[in-house]
């Protein structure tokens, strides 16, 4: 069939080419009802090879995701049985806008980037649970639909489960360096989940930068030009950085899953609660990182996480500071926030119960008030916050109130503690509002560990027996 405008596909009126993509051309359509479509035509070179094989398959995919939200959905479609010049496969789809048209770069875009990348991510995870895998992810493959959905399409290289077996690539499979290496080559027929969170991860970094292309390989948080932070100097793009080059990673287990990395924009994307100040030292670090410089990376690796686990502790010093003083008003005296004081029962070290992972560093601070309560027994009240950095890259941030009595300056068991805990990989957006949440538990819990604390004494004073 010939493409020119004017000439008749179904219903359909061809209109105009507006797009090219690696297999054929897609021209904007409108029907006699006045109803627009963008209709996609193989080229005829392609006929009778893999590459017809490959689009007959998109629209099979097609035709069963029609009602799955995030997807840009199959309006029509006509499929020859055997494709000839003159009668050859399309799809038709509703017209809609290409992420390489929207203005997305740079710091004040940031947060409407975000959100378009959280929604693709939550739909590629929904896909993925489902084994079906896009490995053609790029900016000219994603789109706005009606103005505000952020939709994927170009299902050209989709792989799910029912799939033809004789489409199984022996190519390279996408678009260079959006490609994950392991497609590249003989492109196997494995789970492709990851792959997917390699290019959507080189996607993100592309359209934030503003450049035509994403670099080669691993996004490397030590490499200032590859960082994203450089690229889209918005305060809290450090959090990228860390995310981008998992995400990029060389061996697919090293890369989050499809769900993690959307949940990790969404943490990014949720508003802070308020009242707790935040201290990223880390964003300045990586801009200095040349005066620090240490010699290989395991030491590297160590000093950075250890870099992390204190500075979520030093996140909690408010905190802490707005505690001692509400407790200097209750016992009428000064009270001052210890650090790294630590006097945490066994118990509540997280790697002594579980193994399987090493302690990096562990430190606390506290506010404790010790009260005597008869000649033989004293109470102390602890508020505390723990934070340890785990060899498995998390970090372990726990906090409680605890009251312990003492009897002759033996420590008695624990008396109802309060303690919460959060464990989450480093430098993640997800951590950090995680800690600001147990900020907060924390000064909650206050009262009622006040109100414990208090009963003990009398309880002691009443009977020291
Ligand atoms: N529904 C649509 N609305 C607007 N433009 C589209 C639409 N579908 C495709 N395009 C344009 O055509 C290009 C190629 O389409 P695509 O489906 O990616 O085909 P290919 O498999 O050849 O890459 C896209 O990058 C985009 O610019
Ligand atoms: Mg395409």
């Amino acid at each position: 069939m010939k493409l020119a405008q004017g000439e008749r596909v179904g219903h359909w009126t061809l209109q105009r080419q507006i797009g090219k993509g690696g297999n054929g051309f897609v021209w904007l359509a409108n029907d006699p009802e006045g109803r627009m479509a963008a209709i996609k035509f193989l080229n005829s070179d392609h006929f009778g090879k893999q590459r017809e094989t490959r689009f007959r398959d998109e629209i099979k995919f097609l035709t069963n995701e029609t009602k799955r939200p995030g997807v840009l959905p199959l309006i029509e479609c006509y499929v020859p049985d055997i494709s000839t010049q003159e009668d050859g496969p399309w799809l038709a789809t509703p017209v809609a806008k290409c992420f390489t048209e929207l203005e997305l770069a740079g710091v004040e875009k940031l947060t409407e980037l975000v959100r378009h990348i959280e929604a693709v991510g939550q739909t590629l995870a929904k896909l993925h649970a489902e084994n079906k895998w896009h490995r053609d992810l790029k900016p000219e493959n994603l789109f706005i639909l009606d103005g505000t959905t952020p939709v994927i399409g170009d299902f050209g290289l989709v792989d799910f489960p029912g799939k033809d077996a004789n489409t199984r690539d022996s190519e390279t499979l996408g678009s260079r360096n959006y490609t994950a290496p392991e497609l590249e080559g003989d492109a196997a027929d494995a789970p492709a989940g990851k792959a997917d969170v390699y290019s959507l991860a080189k996607t993100f970094w592309v359209l934030a930068s503003g450049k035509r292309y994403p670099p080669p390989g691993t996004l490397r948080m030590d490499t200032p030009e590859l960082r994203f932070s450089k690229q889209c100097p918005h305060p809290r793009a450090g959090y990228f950085d860390r995310l981008l080059e998992d995400g990029t990673a060389y061996a697919p287990s090293d890369r989050p899953t499809m769900q993690c990395f959307a949940e990790e924009l969404s943490a990014w994307l949720k508003p802070q609660p308020i009242g707790i100040g935040r201290t990223d030292l880390g964003a300045l670090a990586r801009e200095n990182e040349s005066i620090f410089e240490v010699e290989n990376k395991t030491e590297r690796d160590r000093k950075e996480r250890i870099q992390s686990a204190e500075e979520i502790l030093r996140s909690f010093d408010p905190v802490l500071s707005k505690i001692a003083m509400d407790l200097s008003a209750f016992v009428k005296r000064e009270i001052h926030v210890e650090k790294g004081a630590y006097d945490l029962p066994g118990k509540f070290h997280f790697v002594e119960l579980f193994r399987s992972v090493r302690l990096v560093s562990r430190s606390a601070n506290q506010v404790k008030v010790t009260v005597t309560a008869n000649h033989r027994f004293t109470v102390s009240l602890h508020s505390f916050v723990q934070v340890e950095a785990l060899d498995n890259d998390t970090i372990r941030v726990l906090v409680g109130h605890l009251v312990q009595p003492r009897a002759n300056g033996n420590l008695l068991i624990v008396w109802k503690p309060w303690t919460k805990e959060a464990i989450r990989p480093r430098s993640s957006a997800q951590l950090e509002n995680e800690s600001k949440a147990l900020g907060i538990e924390l000064l909650e819990n206050l009262g009622p560990a006040s109100r414990e604390f208090v009963e003990k004494i009398r309880k002691l004073q009443s009977d020291p027996a």
